[in-house]
């Protein structure tokens, strides 16, 4: 049997995990790929970082080109981070006439149309099942599973790095900066840990989806994202005293026709399977026309369960799969592409705190501005402020709940809000799911 010989570049958490499997695990992959898988040569930035993997000799190198230039090598698993230079290495294997698998979703949020043009008209392949949601089988099953449906709408938890955060800190009171240091040592954050937590990586990879299931290409600037990064200890416990639970939520949905996006911090029932996804699993609701809800979980990141969705890419490669799915992808320019709903018009429930200056007429103050900007408040929490400290009046948090309202009024609102002289630190707001 012909062995498919592969080049890989990266050699961090995820080329690791792969390394690992298809080394460990060679007979098992054979037998599933129908050929052995060879691991010709693995591409690194620094030839001397310590390693827990050892690859046979002469594997490792430090030049891309090593892999680019190789004529034996008919695909490249490409598993390095960020845009630059990924974008042009991308191009230049497809260029070399190899099929490419990635887990880079920065790369395709970015550069996706380009790359998937690119490779078609190449006659190459692109596979990408680990761009989105690590260890699930997302891709597959909205490109082929459910390819019988109009998808309609997509919620779902995206990034285990953040979800991992809010669990620890709602069942361990840990601090913030500690869980996310763990996290970073788990193998979950990306390079720019930023990434996760202020709500790009959750982004970027609804963005992916969105391609796909509703065949509309947008871009992070259409839709509103905001991540976990202002959350407080605070805020988890006052949404569970309310009897919610804090998840970072990516939502895409048809309503009247128009695609609606967004990024948040939302507050989900308790009893509803979203407010169970613990760690850093990540976990899907997709809704379509003939299916209705089809619910997916798993772990979102991390070495292995990232591996395993490289793994089923370079498999399907190997017996052809790969090419099939993604010939029949129908891309933007392809068919009817959907308008993305404006920001403005987006209309949620949202709780609001402030760190207020527990003094007269401060709540009126705040109340006022919602009133005047049109959101109606359907509930209030204040406890009582702590003793002054040191002759220091420590600020009381402040907890609303509007009714629903547009994203365009409360952007208005929170304008005025946050020059108000009597909060010490910019009003924190959070989505509510219906
Ligand atoms: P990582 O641990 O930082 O590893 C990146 C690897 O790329 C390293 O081996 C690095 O080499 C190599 N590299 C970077 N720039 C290079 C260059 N110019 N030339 C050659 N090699 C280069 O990252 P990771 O966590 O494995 O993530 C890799 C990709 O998978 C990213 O796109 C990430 O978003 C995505 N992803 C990650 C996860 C996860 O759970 N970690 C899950 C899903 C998707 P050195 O080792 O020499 O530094
Ligand atoms: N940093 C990402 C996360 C890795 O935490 O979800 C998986 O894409």
């Amino acid at each position: 049997m012909k062995p498919l010989k592969i080049g890989m570049i990266g050699f961090g958490t995820v080329g690791g995990g792969v390394a690992k499997i298809l080394l460990g695990e060679a007979e098992r992959i054979t037998r599933r790929a129908g050929r052995p898988i060879e691991l010709r040569r693995v591409a690194v930035r620094d030839l001397n970082k310590a390693r827990d993997i050892d690859l046979p000799p002469g594997v490792l190198t430090d030049r891309i080109a090593d892999i680019v230039d190789d004529p034996e090598i008919e695909l490249a698993v490409q598993l390095m981070g960020g845009t630059d230079p990924a974008r042009e290495v991308m191009l230049s294997l497809l260029s070399a006439g190899k099929d490419v698998v990635t887990a880079n979703k920065a790369l395709l949020c970015e550069h996706g149309a380009e790359l998937f043009a690119h490779a078609r008209e190449l006659g190459r392949s692109i596979a990408f099942e680990a761009s989105v949601a690590g260890g699930i089988p997302i891709i597959a099953n909205v490109c082929c599973a459910l390819a019988g449906n109009q998808i309609t709408s997509l919620s779902a938890i995206l990034n285990g790095t953040s979800n991992f955060i809010l669990t620890e800190m709602a069942d361990k009171e840990e601090s913030y900066g500690d869980v996310l240091r763990r996290a970073q040592e788990l193998g979950y954050a990306e390079a720019d840990p930023a990434m996760d937590v202020d709500g790009t990586d959750a982004a970027q990879k609804l963005v992916i989806l969105t391609l796909l299931a509703f065949g509309t290409a947008v871009s992070l600037s259409q839709f509103p994202c905001t991540g976990i990064d202002s959350l407080e200890l605070d805020d988890l416990k006052c949404a569970d005293e309310l009897g919610y639970v804090v998840k970072l939520l990516a939502v895409a949905r048809l309503h009247d026709g128009k695609l609606e996006l967004h990024v948040s911090p939302t507050l989900v029932r308790k009893h509803l399977p979203l407010a169970d996804v613990q760690g850093a699993f990540n976990a899907v609701k997709v809704t379509g026309d003939a299916v209705g809800e089809t619910w997916f979980s798993g772990q979102g990141a991390g070495q292995l369960p990232t591996a395993s969705a490289v793994l089923a890419d370079i498999i399907d490669m190997a017996v052809g799969r790969a090419q099939l799915t993604f010939k029949t992808l129908v891309l933007p320019g392809e068919g009817a592409e959907y308008e993305v709903q404006p920001i403005d018009d987006i209309v949620s429930k949202f709780y609001l705190r402030f760190n207020a200056l527990d003094r007269p007429h401060v709540l009126a103050d705040i109340t006022d501005i919602l009133g005047r900007n049109g959101i109606s408040i359907a509930s209030v929490v204040q406890h009582e402020s702590p003793e002054v400290q040191n002759g220091k009046e420590p600020p009381v948090p402040v907890f609303i709940m509007t009714h629903r309202t547009t994203e365009g009024k409360m952007r208005a609102a929170e304008a005025e809000l946050n020059r108000l002289d009597s909060l010490h630190s910019p009003c924190v707001r959070m989505s509510v799911a219906e």
